[in-house]
């Protein structure tokens, strides 16, 4: 589209006031209205008091250089005669400090002007067309948002009247980077009512929403003028049962509110936090030892508009309460980018994470268009040397770490196997070859991937005392990664009818290096990675050394963010399905239930992020909305419920069903709403004449195989059920 509108700013730095943009315009006789922006930072629009739209921090986060989405909004509805549009503007991503550490972008963002840019389009009775177009003739103003950022939260002021308007500032802008909306837009999704208030024992007044969220806290208070409300986040409490914010690090995520006169409401606008207890360090009555009531609290939980698909239930209440976990940790973390964490001051696009659990998060939310949206981003910041960025939009936080990179041909194969349309691997092939062409550029050897600065198997438990990284050696890793993303590489090119001989080559030579090299395998994930990626010579010995070697470790998994999210696959893709179980209905340390026992309703960062003893185990890197490792549910998806889409008919246009049910659960159920319907898959044990049987219910909406008991059955679409031994 062509842009004629100018970007306007206020005339003065307003510093921490978000400034409010103004423009009256007359509109008597016009049927149709459509009001098309974008702005520098995040923007709240307003006409004639009513709310345009339901996109939350638009215009969302992207690669704002070279990709900044605009939106176009019909507001024929709120329309009147005569007509006042008001804009407010925050920080946002755009301008704010995200992320805090980098200090040279934070300069850079700070010296942003707050700009907003758009054109209202009114359509009148009689066929005459006008448009109006952000210029001179708009003002701006201070608001009641005092203060509005990311990480810090907000200030506002309910006393502050709309005061004097100085007109607004054309400068000049670039156009040719704005996109039309490309992602699902954020918007308030549910309200979670507040489950308990307390008082902890250093007297802090609490609120507990019994779940942790991200979003926003909506209070209603009655108050004098100048009362003062002041709010503080946090996910978790102390071992002492005190208010715990340390793990935020430098993220204030603070509400302060001035009240004015009257019963009021509100809710941040142009900022979200990650908690999940609310401390009410000020709030009208407290100081006279008034309560307020639990009625008075909401959080507001905000996420991208994703379509939810997936579900998974069994007859654990542990288990069901991890799943639940997995489901509120994507929740809480699809926020226009997948980011790591919803609360500390991060909040970014880690691209090893987002691959790590791409696949869960496909089958249990429709993410095409989210992630569609997100690669579109990581291409367009991809490096001139190929390599991707450790976090997507860059923000200059670094790039070339295996399987941080490798999120650019992983993600985009998933989206395709998941939904089925190319046009992904169309849309992000240039960068898949880039990244591979990158690998090249940088290894010390030619079909290994050498050297080189990576994050490693991070978190993993085999890591040496003091360190993030575990004992995997990260040329093994990384090399590894190198042979994977090759592979996806030529199987993209061969979908998209492209010359892959290159590919094929280089990917046979990394395979015959890569064994000629690593002839040992001496860590969980080394074992995974080898069977998982097509790399052991004899996967099925490979396999099988890794289930002793898991059970020499005490039973128990070692991994870290790379090996994690395979661990379960490969155990019981070569016959150990019941250590597979094992792993998965562990309570104890180290565990995916472990943090369920310890009370946890998302999905933490650590195994440990709460020991035994109640202490926490670090409080700089202790998040406890940490997605990576709910990854594990798409093996619950793919092998316990045993739905899989085939490779050669993706996005679940052909299936292949092969539950694989254990006596340690009563039964499991796993269903995916596919773009061709709904392919669920439930068993259960039952008795049949005096003989326990596995009761199979399964229904596919297409042509499937279904293997039960060793058996395949080739099946067209509909509901079926068997009988088996097991
Ligand atoms: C993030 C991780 C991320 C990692 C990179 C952390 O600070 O929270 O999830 O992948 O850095 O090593």
């Amino acid at each position: 589209m062509e842009w004629k509108a100018e970007w306007i700013r206020p005339q003065q730095d307003m510093g921490d006031v978000c400034p409010v943009f103004v423009k009256e315009f007359e509109g008597k006789g016009a049927v149709k209205a459509e009001l098309r922006i974008t702005a520098m930072g995040v923007y709240e629009a307003v006409l004639n008091g009513q709310r345009v739209g339901s996109f939350v921090l638009a215009p969302g986060w992207t690669s704002y250089e070279k990709r900044l989405q605009y939106q176009s909004y019909d507001v024929t509805k709120l329309l009147g005669e005569k007509n006042l549009l008001e804009v407010t503007l925050g920080k946002g991503w755009y301008r704010g400090p995200v992320p805090d550490w980098n200090k040279e972008d934070m300069a850079r963002k700070a010296a942003l002007p707050a700009g907003l840019i758009a054109q209202l389009h009114l359509t009148y009775e009689d066929g005459r067309e006008e448009t109006i177009l952000t210029d001179e003739t708009w003002g701006t103003r201070e608001g009641q948002i005092r203060f509005s950022e990311i990480y810090d939260g907000e200030t506002f002021d309910a006393r502050v009247e709309a005061g004097d308007v100085s007109p607004a500032v054309c400068f000049e802008g670039r156009t040719d980077q704005l996109i039309p909306q490309q992602g699902e837009e954020i918007r308030e999704q549910e309200r979670v009512k507040a489950a308990r208030i307390f008082t902890t024992p250093k007297g802090e007044v609490v609120v507990d929403f019994g779940q942790e969220v991200t979003g926003y806290l909506e209070f209603c208070v009655d108050a004098r003028e100048g009362d003062v409300v002041e709010i503080s986040h946090a996910e978790v409490m102390d071992k002492e049962g005190s208010f715990y914010t340390e793990n935020y690090r430098s993220a204030k995520a603070k509400i302060h509110y001035t009240c004015r006169d009257g019963v009021q409401t509100y809710k941040p606008h142009l900022t979200f936090f990650g908690f999940r207890y609310v401390r009410l360090d000020r709030f009208p009555g407290l100081e006279e030892g008034r309560l307020p009531d639990l009625e008075q609290f909401t959080a507001v939980v905000v996420h991208s508009d994703m379509k939810r698909t997936g579900y998974l239930r069994s007859s654990n209440p542990l288990l069901n309460r991890f799943f639940s976990n997995v489901i509120w940790g994507q929740k809480g973390n699809f926020l226009d980018v997948p980011t790591d964490c919803p609360q500390r001051n991060e909040r970014l696009g880690w691209t090893g994470d987002a691959q790590a659990f791409i696949k869960t998060a496909s089958y249990n939310f429709d993410v095409e268009k989210f992630f569609t949206k997100w690669l579109a981003d990581m291409a367009a910041d991809q490096c001139e040397n190929g390599s991707v960025g450790h976090v997507i939009p860059a923000c200059g936080v670094g790039s070339g770490s295996a399987a941080w990179d490798d999120a650019s041909t992983i993600c985009p194969w998933q989206i395709y196997l998941t939904y089925g349309d190319p046009a992904i691997l169309r849309q992000q092939f240039d960068c898949m070859k880039k990244y591979l062409a990158f690998i090249g550029s940088t290894t010390k050897d030619p079909y290994l991937w050498t050297g080189g600065e990576h994050f490693e198997d991070w978190l993993g438990l085999d890591a040496p005392v003091g360190s993030y990284k575990g004992s995997t050696r990260a040329d093994f890793i990384a090399s590894a990664f190198y042979a994977h993303s090759t592979l996806l590489t030529a199987k993209a090119g061969r979908v998209l009818g492209e010359d892959v001989s290159e590919y094929e080559a280089l990917y046979k030579n990394i395979v015959k290096t890569f064994r000629e090299t690593f002839t040992d395998y001496r860590t969980q994930t080394e074992y995974v990675l080898a069977v998982h990626f097509g790399l052991a010579e004899d996967p099925q010995k490979t396999a099988d050394a890794l289930a002793q070697k898991v059970v020499a470790d005490g039973s128990r998994l070692m991994t870290g963010f790379v090996g994690t999210p395979y661990l379960l696959h490969v155990l019981s893709g070569y016959g150990h399905t019941d250590l597979a179980y094992t792993l998965l209905l562990r309570t104890e340390y180290p565990s995916w239930l472990y943090p369920v026992t310890k009370g946890a309703t998302t999905v933490w960062e650590h195994w440990d992020g709460i020991m035994e003893n109640g202490d926490f185990w670090s409080a700089d890197m202790n998040s406890f909305n940490h997605y990576a490792y709910g990854a594990v549910a798409d093996w619950v998806y793919e092998e316990a419920a045993g739905i899989h889409t085939v490779e050669e008919a993706p996005g679940f246009a052909r299936i292949r069903i092969a539950p694989k049910p254990d006596e340690r659960l009563d039964w499991l159920e796993g269903s995916i709403q596919t773009r061709h319907g709904l392919v669920s898959s439930k068993w259960s044990w039952v008795e049949l004449d005096g003989v326990k049987k596995v009761r199979c219910e399964i229904t596919t909406p297409s042509p499937s195989t279904i293997v039960i008991d060793g058996v395949s059955r080739e099946v067209e679409p509909g509901s079926y059920l068997f009988f088996a031994d097991k």
